[in-house]
């Protein structure tokens, strides 16, 4: 298997601050890897060191078969990022923005005006090509952001935290174009603090948290681990008193009510698992052990 991202106990420190832990990450070329995880967690250095921003301390990374340190410009060369801080100019207008880091790239000023119009169309620009940034919604930022990242073709593009801060219909068009990035071949790692994102998005999953890969898998994979849904009761006074986990069947919820004990469950919500509960297990995994199937968290008497 040939790894379009391939990360081998990977380490970076901030003074005495160990930020990222030992990460082993691959990515197969062509699909997409979430790095879900909480603020702090060590995303954005993790992009960093990848896109040759940031020096590790120990442990290899490669991109596209090249070492980061040893062989950044050839890395530079393959890849694209787009983060939080997007890298656009608000004074100017989004084909202005277009042209211009597409002239910077070293594409002549036809080509410029040709992979301008195909990338305005590509993430519904074209009405708003000649108004100037400044007045875009942060949805239309990002997509003219992640546009931007594609002028030169990259094949392995890293998105920090691409939709944090949008509405659900802006989410949403940036999860169609990041899959559409897929089937045309590229690999992406993005980073993260929604399971959900992750859950529509990635094909595999590294879960981050302070600075170590705590669980990693297929989005089935984790959430099996934490059971596919939660029953949440509440007392008469609307207390939430257990979370117990259950594969949201009615029998199994039956089941996980009566095995616990739960006496005159008030009232009796099921929901979907967060991204806390996948902590919670991961954390219960490698902490006091118990049948994370099974759980029962006491959340208040
Ligand atoms: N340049 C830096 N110098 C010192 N500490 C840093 C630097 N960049 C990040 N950190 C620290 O590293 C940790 C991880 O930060 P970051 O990678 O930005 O996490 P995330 O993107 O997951 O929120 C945080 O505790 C942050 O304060
Ligand atoms: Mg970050």
């Amino acid at each position: 298997m040939t790894y379009a991202i391939d990360v081998r106990g990977l380490t970076k420190k901030f003074g005495n601050q160990v930020v990222l832990d030992r990460l082993d990450v691959t990515v197969p070329t062509g699909s997409i890897h979430a790095v879900l995880g909480p603020n702090g967690a060590g995303k954005t250095t993790f992009i960093n060191v990848l896109t040759t921003l940031v020096r590790p301390d120990s442990g290899t990374a490669a991109v596209g078969g090249s070492d980061v340190v040893a062989r950044a410009a050839e890395v530079r060369r393959r890849i694209s990022v787009t983060g939080q801080n997007a890298a656009v100019d608000d004074v100017l207008t989004a084909r202005e923005n277009l042209t211009m880091m597409a002239r910077l790239l070293g594409l002549t000023r036809a080509e410029s005006r040709v992979r301008t119009d195909e990338l305005l169309e590509r993430f519904a620009l074209d009405e708003a090509a000649k108004k100037r940034v400044s007045t875009f919604s942060g949805g239309m930022r990002r997509r003219l952001d992640l546009a931007i990242s594609l002028i030169c073709r990259p094949q392995i593009v890293f998105l920090d935290e691409p939709t944090t801060g949008l509405d659900t219909r802006s989410r949403r068009t940036l999860w169609d174009e990041v899959q559409r990035l897929r089937t045309e071949g590229v690999t992406i790692l993005l980073t993260t603090q929604y399971l959900d994102e992750a859950d529509a998005l990635a094909d595999e999953i590294s879960v981050l948290d302070r600075g170590r890969v705590v669980a990693r898998g297929t989005p089935a994979q984790l959430k099996a681990q934490v059971g596919s849904d939660i029953v949440e009761v509440r007392n008469e006074r609307g207390v939430l008193v257990h979370e117990l986990h259950t594969d949201g069947t009615p029998r199994d919820v039956i089941d996980v009510l009566s095995a616990s004990g739960v006496q005159d469950a008030g009232i009796v919500t099921i929901r979907r698992p967060t991204l806390d509960d996948v902590f919670l297990a991961v954390t219960s995994e490698t902490g006091s052990r118990h049948d994370g199937a099974r759980a029962t968290r006491e959340v208040a008497s």
